[in-house]
């Protein structure tokens, strides 16, 4: 039995990123798709602002929240918090390689301790009704804690630890984080992508719901994935092309459409962009999630250098973004669908 099939493509939780006016802006393109917060710390959730660090609006349903602890004390008090606040589950971050949160002994570095990970998912599931999830790596490798984890067999010990708890998801990231001399930019692009060990976990694993992540950005790579397992994330390319998500809803989800055009989100865009100026947000740093709309197109260089700029002073949001989108493209804006063939 496959447990969460409900979600079969979702967007990464990524710092700095998947804050909530990229998730709203996210859904002006993709209703369905699963989205993630950035990655919370267990003890911000407890000691910190919660009102900002977990307020989302219910647009950006279905929505994970990725808490980063190494303590199942701890990550029972967040998920607690984080009962009063309707998230769709509660993710647990086993995969991030930086130094930040390896000093806090979270992230991928719990690899090592798969106990340790099976103890903080018992405690997230003792304090929440909502499924709980977990995304990792292949495998680790790190020379200060003399570990190399780096083996097909390691990664199925990794799992087999962590099974009884029952989790209702597992995202696997599909290249091993390097914990020493990489940087998590680097650990991103360098280690090789190995989707065929997270075939073979599916196929070990049958009644698992796994998840593949790592270099996807297309429909056709999406579909050949979800040929072996249950569910595909995309990270860096929602926003290096968020286009690529207008067409999920009606690929992955069952849904009729209409797919949505650039100058429909464009226009719905705006008027999120000029209520989140009212309330004195800085337009300029909500405005970068559709910068690259019009991803791989020619004649769009315009349109982001307009868009880029600050706001003139004695001009309003409305009058700017108005002149931003008189520099779109005019012929991709009413084009229905990455088929760009159409025009
Ligand atoms: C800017 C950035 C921030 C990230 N932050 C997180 C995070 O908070 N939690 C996490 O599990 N992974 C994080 N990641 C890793 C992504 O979730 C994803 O695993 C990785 O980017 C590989 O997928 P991709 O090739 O589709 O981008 C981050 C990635 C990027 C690019």
């Amino acid at each position: 039995m496959t447990l969460n099939p409900s979600y079969p493509v979702s967007v990464a939780p990524m710092i700095d990123k998947t804050d909530r006016y990229f998730r709203q802006m996210m859904r002006l393109l993709t209703k369905h798709t699963l989205l993630y917060t950035e990655m919370i710390a267990a003890a911000a959730i407890i000691h910190g602002d919660r009102h900002r660090l977990l307020d989302f609006d219910s647009v950006e349903k279905p929505l994970s929240l990725q808490i980063g602890t190494g303590s199942p004390e701890d990550a029972a008090r967040a998920v607690k918090i984080a009962q009063d606040w309707d998230f769709d589950e509660i993710n647990l971050n086993v995969g991030c390689p930086s130094d930040r949160v390896q000093s806090g002994e979270f992230g991928a570095c719990l690899m090592a301790e798969p106990q340790r990970v099976a103890a903080i998912l018992e405690a997230m599931k003792s304090a929440t009704d909502k499924p709980v999830t977990v995304k990792h790596r292949i495998g680790i490798r790190s020379q200060t804690r003399g570990v190399s984890m780096e083996t097909y067999e390691e990664l199925v010990e990794f799992v087999r630890s962590i099974q009884p708890i029952g989790v209702q998801r597992y995202t696997v990231h599909a290249r091993i984080a390097i914990l020493e001399g990489l940087s998590p930019k680097e650990n991103r692009d360098i280690p090789p992508l190995r989707y065929s060990e997270v075939y073979r976990l599916k196929q070990d694993f049958p009644e698992l719901a796994v998840e593949i992540n790592g270099g996807i950005k297309t429909h056709g790579q999406i579909a050949e994935h979800l040929n072996y397992v249950d569910a595909v994330m995309l990270g860096r390319a929602a926003y290096d092309d968020p286009y690529l998500f207008s067409e999920m809803d009606t690929r992955y989800f069952n849904s009729t459409g209409p797919v949505p055009t650039r100058r429909e989100v464009i226009e719905q865009a705006f008027e999120l962009l000029e209520a989140w100026h009212a309330q004195g947000k800085n337009a300029r740093n909500l405005v970068w999630p559709i910068l690259e709309l019009f991803a791989g197109l020619p004649g769009t260089r315009k349109w982001k250098r307009m868009l880029s700029q600050p706001i003139p002073p004695k001009k309003s949001v409305h009058e700017f973004l108005s002149a931003a989108l008189d520099q779109a493209p005019e012929r991709w804006l009413d084009v229905r669908g990455i088929d760009v063939s159409a025009t």
